[in-house]
């Protein structure tokens, strides 16, 4: 064969092949600029999140617990309906003081220019709440229920971080506490008094906690724990004092009770790792913020009270907390005929 012909036949094919993985590699480099403009072209298949609309609020009202419910019942609420929630700066002003809360602040002259539609919460979640109608809502009540928020937990927990400053602090006090004790197991108690000494029996048909409780309550921790250290606020510290016996030096009466400037407190309890809690909603949160086990007094009004119209046990308590139930004998002595 002509050696010119060989040679011809090879570069042709020789230049086929080329030409082949050439067009193999076009395709391929036409459909990576394909895919990369997919993706970089805004279109209809990528899914947005929908803005979130509306002004959405809530009031002021109570002390720290009861604007922690207030504001995570808000922050809840709001999100199941699509709604942008904010806060009015003085619920910003005390729990900003502590938390590193993130839902944006209504200044007051918005506020007081926009006609708001006014809905008052009762203190659970209920099915109507999923649908409420309004791009200006005024929520009135104070609202504290697991029930409307336990869903999002991590989210109220994230708002509820605490400043580092203030972590800092509790840290210190149960480091000391700790001292050179091994295996110590920390139980946040919070010994609710104050008002409620008047307002439980003459409002409510009520009691508060008792000392009965309280060591029902240390001793389900002593028996379950090597090493329970007991850290006591209240805002009734000398009555805790005279009350619970710390013969077995595991009890720290460490609250300065200042309702004012509660967080120092506060944050105690929330960075223990157990609570034993009375009633109220300042016990309610640092036991949700503490996690781990948590004691509650529970029916501790009588039946036919007034208090429970407006609350319930069942959505005020979640079920894997322990009740133990108050003596109500107290009451029951005064009712009788002398
Ligand atoms: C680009 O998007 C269109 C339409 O969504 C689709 O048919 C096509 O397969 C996509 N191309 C690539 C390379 O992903
Ligand atoms: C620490 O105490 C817990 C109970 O409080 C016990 O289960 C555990 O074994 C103890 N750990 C050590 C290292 O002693
Ligand atoms: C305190 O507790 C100890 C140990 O259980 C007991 O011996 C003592 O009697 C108690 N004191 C009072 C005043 O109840
Ligand atoms: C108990 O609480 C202390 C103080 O917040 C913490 O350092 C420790 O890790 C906790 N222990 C457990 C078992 O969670
Ligand atoms: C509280 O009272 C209710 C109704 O009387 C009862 O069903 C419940 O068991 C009581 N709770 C506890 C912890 O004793």
């Amino acid at each position: 064969m002509n050696k010119y012909l060989l040679w011809f036949i090879g570069v042709t094919m020789i230049s086929f092949i080329l030409n082949v993985s050439d067009i193999f590699t076009y395709k391929r480099n036409i459909n990576m600029c394909k895919d990369i403009m997919n993706h970089s072209k805004p279109h209809s298949t990528i899914e947005m999140p929908k803005p979130l609309t509306g002004m959405w609020t809530v009031n002021t009202v109570g002390r720290l617990g009861n604007l922690m419910g207030e504001y995570a019942t808000l922050y809840s609420l709001a999100k199941l309906n699509g709604r942008q929630a904010y806060i009015l700066p003085n619920m910003h002003s005390q729990l900003a003081k502590i938390f590193r809360i993130k839902l944006p602040v209504i200044h007051q002259d918005i506020f007081d220019r926009i006609k708001w539609r006014k809905f008052v919460l009762h203190d659970w979640m209920s099915e109507e709440y999923r649908h409420i109608e309004g791009e200006y809502v005024y929520f009135s009540g104070t609202p504290c229920s697991f029930t409307f928020y336990h869903h999002l937990k991590e989210e109220i927990l994230q708002e509820f971080t605490f400043h580092d400053l203030i972590k800092e602090e509790s840290y210190e006090y149960l480091n000391n506490v700790r001292g050179d004790k091994k295996n110590v197991t920390f139980v946040g108690v919070h010994v609710r008094r104050g008002d409620y000494l008047t307002v439980m029996p003459n409002v409510w048909k009520g009691v508060v906690a008792d000392k009965g409780y309280l060591k029902k309550a240390m001793d389900y921790f002593r028996n379950k724990y090597e090493n329970p250290q007991f850290i006591v606020t209240s805002n009734g510290m000398d009555w805790c004092k005279q009350n619970i016996n710390n013969s077995f030096g595991d009890v720290h009466f460490a609250g300065d009770g200042k309702e004012r400037s509660p967080s120092r407190d506060f944050a105690l309890l929330a960075h223990c790792n157990h609570t034993i809690m009375t009633i109220g909603t300042f016990g309610i949160w640092a036991s949700y913020l503490a996690g781990g086990e948590t004691i509650y007094l529970t029916n501790y009004t009588l039946p036919d009270s007034p208090f429970l119209k407006v609350f319930k046990y069942e959505a005020a308590f979640p079920p894997e907390w322990i009740g133990i139930p108050a003596d109500l004998s107290p009451l029951l002595n005064k009712e009788k005929p002398k």
